[in-house]
């Protein structure tokens, strides 16, 4: 068995071996506790040659890219370039309802627009110290991604893609030559939250719950749309802010609220509504592979469902998700 205070040294290490002393590495952040570590260990193996990328899809939680600026850029001093491409995002994915297609334009818009930091990375290191190619690509991808991504359902489909997973396409590999490095793929989540607090990652960031990389878009049952991300942005951030209040953020492993695109009727005091339909969900996990819905209060969903309904309009009914993984996947798409 390995002490997990050893791993910390032992991967700088392989990351210097691996990389150099004079490639770039290219990384894509978004806030969660895995691409915060990986790109930790990045800053602590190779300094400003490590350079961060985070890309605001359009479907972000409320004030996300805000919280990640600090963490990132202030806090822990990682070199970071915020890309503003939500209007790209919500642009291909307009019209789109199949998950797998719409989890396919998010990855490969992901891409290009990594393709394109790469070669602005390149360009702007010319002529300094750290002037280098961009040879490494980081992924924050976990033990857990690798063997769901192998899992099979049936004789042939895998479970879901994982845009994370599987590696860049050929074009990204072999266009431009980056191989990926993978700190954490070895690591259960909880051993990624024990290092994250080693290298001294604020605590509400170590316990944060997990958020997908295609965002609120695979929490929008139908097509994507800015009203619609808005909407279960909005609802979300009061679902999340009363499981704070009520002391019960780290009894849970994941909580969300998500959109129906179906519409509902509803009365709000002498009118008649026709809106969204919201989604509550909350699980227990160990380690995301399978997990159980997690009990609140009648009470407290209650309380939830009337503030959602109150505080966002467009919405006309709040719903509870009961059900299990399996069958039912943690997230909705
Ligand atoms: P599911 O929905 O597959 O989720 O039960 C298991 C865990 O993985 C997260 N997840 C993703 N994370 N890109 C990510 O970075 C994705 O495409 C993706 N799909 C699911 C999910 O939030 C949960 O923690």
């Amino acid at each position: 068995s390995w002490k997990m205070g050893d791993f910390v040294q032992l991967e700088i290490a392989r990351i210097r071996e691996l990389v150099g002393d004079k490639a770039l590495v290219l990384g894509a952040v978004s806030g969660g506790v895995d691409s915060t570590v990986g790109a930790a260990l990045m800053k602590e193996a190779i300094g400003d040659r490590f350079k961060a990328i985070l890309v605001d899809n359009g479907c972000m939680r409320l004030n996300e890219c805000e919280q990640v600026k600090e963490t990132l850029g202030k806090h822990l001093g990682i070199n970071l370039t915020v890309v503003d491409a939500a209007e790209l995002f919500l642009g291909r994915l307009a019209g789109v309802t199949d998950p797998e297609k719409k989890r396919k334009i998010i990855g490969s818009t992901f891409i290009d627009l990594f393709e394109q930091e790469a070669i602005r990375i390149e360009k702007e290191a010319e002529n300094t110290p750290n002037s280098g190619k961009v040879e490494w690509f980081l992924q924050g991808t976990l033990y857990p991604d690798v063997i769901e991504s192998l899992s099979f359902r049936g004789p042939s489909a895998t479970i879901k893609t994982h845009h994370n997973v599987g590696g860049l396409p050929e074009r990204m590999m072999n266009g431009q030559g980056l191989r990926l490095i993978e700190p954490l793929r070895l690591l259960f989540k909880d051993e990624v939250r024990a290092i994250g607090r080693q290298l001294g990652i604020h605590e509400s960031l170590v316990n944060r719950h997990p958020f997908p990389g295609p965002g609120i878009a695979i929490r929008i049952l139908g097509d994507v749309t800015k009203e619609r991300v808005e909407i279960a942005r909005q609802a979300d951030n009061i679902f999340i802010n009363m499981i704070k209040e009520a002391g019960l953020y780290d009894q849970i492993s994941q909580a969300f609220a998500g959109l129906d695109t179906n519409r509902s009727v509803g009365v709000f005091g002498d009118q008649r509504v026709w809106g969204y339909i919201i989604i509550l969900r909350a699980v227990r996990t160990k380690d995301f592979m399978s997990a159980e819905v997690f009990n609140f209060d009648n009470a407290f969903l209650a309380n939830v469902s009337r503030t959602i309904c109150n505080q966002v309009e467009g919405v006309a009914r709040v719903v509870y998700d009961l059900t299990s993984k399996p069958p039912g996947t943690i997230e909705l798409e």
